[in-house]
């Protein structure tokens, strides 16, 4: 059993993460300040002794620093950031302060106190418009938003420390994550849990262009064992990998399986491409395959399965 302190465990991401944790057999410190998380996912956590909550921004040095003198976590998931591509144009000072210094203020306070490892939720957004695809870890990185800028810049700080220091330090760049509890309300929320939310309110998804987009989808669940295995497995090194399936899934596909899983016809609509957008979007998972010994083991069927399930949507009502 270790000891391993979560940034952002009342998110979507983290609270996966948590609960895999705590399934282990691991004690977990969590902080959040609440800005995007919600309690509520953290309501079978919350049962577990083995489960302490404190409500800090990670980017305050001083408090972060006392929750570490008594935590005293052997390893830390830095989790906690400002998610939203499009807020990040919006608040470039508050994408710098959580998606950047707050990564400054996790590695230097885990460096002063002797953590042994971290590990860092950095972002497929790091490679922009780069191809050819797959894309694995030697491509050029060229992000096209203040978000991936500062995931980008935080990936090479903690290369530093790890370097510098000889902490162990893991950078995860998810790719497209979904599952339960993510929050479909904006309409630059992920994709999948805005189609079930639509299908959830009786009404057609919306696809921005013609459907044919690809994304390589990972289910959160598997990205919560990704990240139990960089804070634990033992003889780990220092390094980044993608956190993906290798398998790229379109639109119009994702829609015809969701489809299949609710036995019905379903028609999307077709409205404008959105400005911005990439055209298809694929990882390598061998590097993490190699490094971490992580394979996404979930298939789109069975994590939209799973997400049915959990009824999340409405649309089992
Ligand atoms: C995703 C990440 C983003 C990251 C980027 C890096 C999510 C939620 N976002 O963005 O943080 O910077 O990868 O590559 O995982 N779409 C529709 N209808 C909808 C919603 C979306 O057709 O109702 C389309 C979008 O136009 C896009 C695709 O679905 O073509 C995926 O969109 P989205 O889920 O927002 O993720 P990305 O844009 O890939």
């Amino acid at each position: 059993m270790a000891r391993i302190l979560v940034t952002g465990p009342a998110g979507f991401i983290g609270s996966h993460t948590v609960d895999l944790l705590l399934k282990e057999g691991h004690e977990v410190w969590g902080v959040d300040n609440l800005r995007t998380g919600r309690m509520s996912n953290l309501s079978a956590a919350g049962q577990s002794l083995r489960f302490h909550f404190v409500r800090a921004d990670v980017a305050e040095e001083a408090p972060f620093n006392e929750i570490l003198d008594e935590a005293q976590p052997e390893a830390i998931i830095h989790l906690a950031a400002l998610v939203s591509v499009p807020e990040s144009f919006e608040q470039p000072d508050e994408n710098f302060r959580l998606n950047l210094t707050a990564t400054h203020v996790v590695a230097e306070a885990a460096h002063r106190h002797g953590v042994k490892r971290m590990v860092f939720a950095s972002s497929a957004a790091v490679y922009g418009r780069t191809e050819p695809f797959p894309l694995d870890e030697h491509c050029v990185t060229v992000p096209i938003s203040p978000y991936g800028a500062a995931k980008l810049a935080s990936e090479s700080l903690l290369a530093g420390y790890a370097e510098c220091f000889g902490l162990i330090i893991r950078s995860h760049r998810y790719f497209n994550v979904y599952g339960p509890r993510q929050d479909p309300s904006s309409p630059y929320s992920g994709v999948i849990s805005r189609f079930w939310e639509r299908l959830g309110e009786g009404s057609q998804p919306i696809i921005f262009g013609d459907g044919e987009q690809t994304r390589d989808f990972v289910y959160v669940g598997d990205v919560a064992r990704a990240n139990l295995l960089a804070a634990t497995k033992p003889d780990v090194r220092s390094g980044v990998a993608n956190i993906c399936t290798g398998r790229p899934t379109s639109l119009n596909g994702l829609v015809q399986s969701m489809a299949r899983l609710l036995g019905r016809e379903v028609r999307p609509m077709h409205v404008a491409p959105r400005q911005g957008d990439i055209r298809h979007s694929l990882g390598s998972p061998k590097n993490a395959a190699v490094q971490l010994g992580f394979t996404a083991s979930t298939t789109l069927a069975e994590g939209l399965q799973e997400l049915f399930l959990r009824g999340d949507s409405g649309l089992r009502d």
